[in-house]
């Protein structure tokens, strides 16, 4: 392959700008020409190749978002999307295209591979919502930016004898909260993976109360409902004082940790290689610490399994 094309799509996430890097100058190094474009595949579906050099990635591998920028394209879900999608990488002359983004992106990608456009997936979001690999791109620096959250709420919350929830990202998955309220030494933690009810989030606060503790901290995952709900709720129950914070697009900013950098890289350097080799219709992934890829198609079809084992670890350690 003499040239290839890379785009982010979908919810940005901090590492992606490690991952352009690594495809552009590694693309580069391999003898290949390689094209960025921008807006993710609104801007493919407009022609918005622009072609990148090893400076076009100075600067970037500490900084969050993504220097492609991305955009949600409801015209790539057609199939006339996905022809135009394909029509102008050929008009463009490129002959593979590297996918950085979450399960929504992937699909994208799986369309085009399904009309013989090789295409590669490396996985960029901070849900950490992909089955088949341990770790997506963005997952490890949100969850730092969400534990410096509940440090604070705590100070606070510790100072007045109140309960917070906090509500954090995840879209339908509980990762973002299940790691961090681990992490971060919350009282409960509530996903949309493990029903939990109100009459036993508020036993699990009055009792941590009763046992002498001067905070308590919920950390909930967007799936599961809004913090507002739950903290009325609680309050409806209890005579505890509570309050409520969301944190938002906080979550998915930021300079991204030494994990995010080096996986970044190391998966933008793995997607090239397997072009190089004619390999296409495959996404990157981790699996205990080791880089592999796996077909797009079998990838997009396995389901997260919910690591329970962790959620009751958490339960007791918090008491
Ligand atoms: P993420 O990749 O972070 O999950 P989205 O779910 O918003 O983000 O998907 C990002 C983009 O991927 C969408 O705006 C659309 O262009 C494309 N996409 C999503 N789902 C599909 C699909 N089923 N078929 C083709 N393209 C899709
Ligand atoms: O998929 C990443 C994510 O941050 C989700 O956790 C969140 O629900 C969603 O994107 C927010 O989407 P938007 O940035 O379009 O508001």
């Amino acid at each position: 392959m003499k040239k290839i094309a890379v785009l982010t799509s979908g919810g940005d996430a901090p590492g992606m700008n490690a991952a352009i890097r690594a495809v552009v100058r590694y693309g580069i190094f391999a003898g290949m020409e390689v094209m960025g474009i921008e807006r993710g595949y609104a801007g493919l579906l407009e022609g918005k190749f622009v072609t990148m050099n090893m400076r076009s990635v100075s600067d970037i591998i500490q900084r969050g978002g993504t220097v492609l920028r991305t955009a949600r394209c409801l015209e790539m879900k057609t199939e006339e999307g996905q022809t135009k999608a394909v029509e102008q990488l050929k008009a463009n002359g490129v002959e593979g295209l590297i996918v950085i983004g979450g399960d929504g992106s992937f699909m994208g990608a799986k369309a085009l591979s399904e009309r013989n456009f090789p295409s590669i997936g490396i996985p960029g979001t901070i849900d950490n919502d992909l089955a088949y690999t341990d770790y997506t791109l963005g997952f490890d620096t949100a969850c730092n930016t969400i534990l410096d959250a509940i440090n604070k709420i705590r100070d606070t919350m510790t100072s007045h004898d109140r309960v917070s929830i906090i509500e954090v990202m995840g879209r339908n998955c509980g990762d973002l909260a299940l790691h961090t309220g681990l992490g971060g030494g919350a009282e409960v933690i509530i996903v949309p993976e493990h029903k939990i009810d109100i009459a036993r989030v508020c036993e699990r606060l009055e009792a941590s109360k009763q046992r002498g503790k001067h905070s308590g901290i919920v950390v909930l995952a967007e799936g599961a409902g809004t913090a507002d709900e739950w903290a009325k709720q609680i309050a409806e129950r209890t005579g505890l004082s509570i309050r409520s914070t969301v944190l938002g697009h906080l979550q998915r900013g930021g300079s991204p940790s030494m994990k995010d950098r080096f996986l970044g890289t190391t998966m933008g350097v793995y997607a090239v290689q397997l072009l190089e080799k004619g390999i296409g219709n495959r996404v990157v992934g981790i699996r205990d610490n080791k880089l592999y890829d796996e077909d797009i198609v079998t990838a997009c079809g396995m389901k997260k399994k919910f690591n329970t084992e962790l959620y009751n670890m958490a339960g007791v350690v918090a008491r």
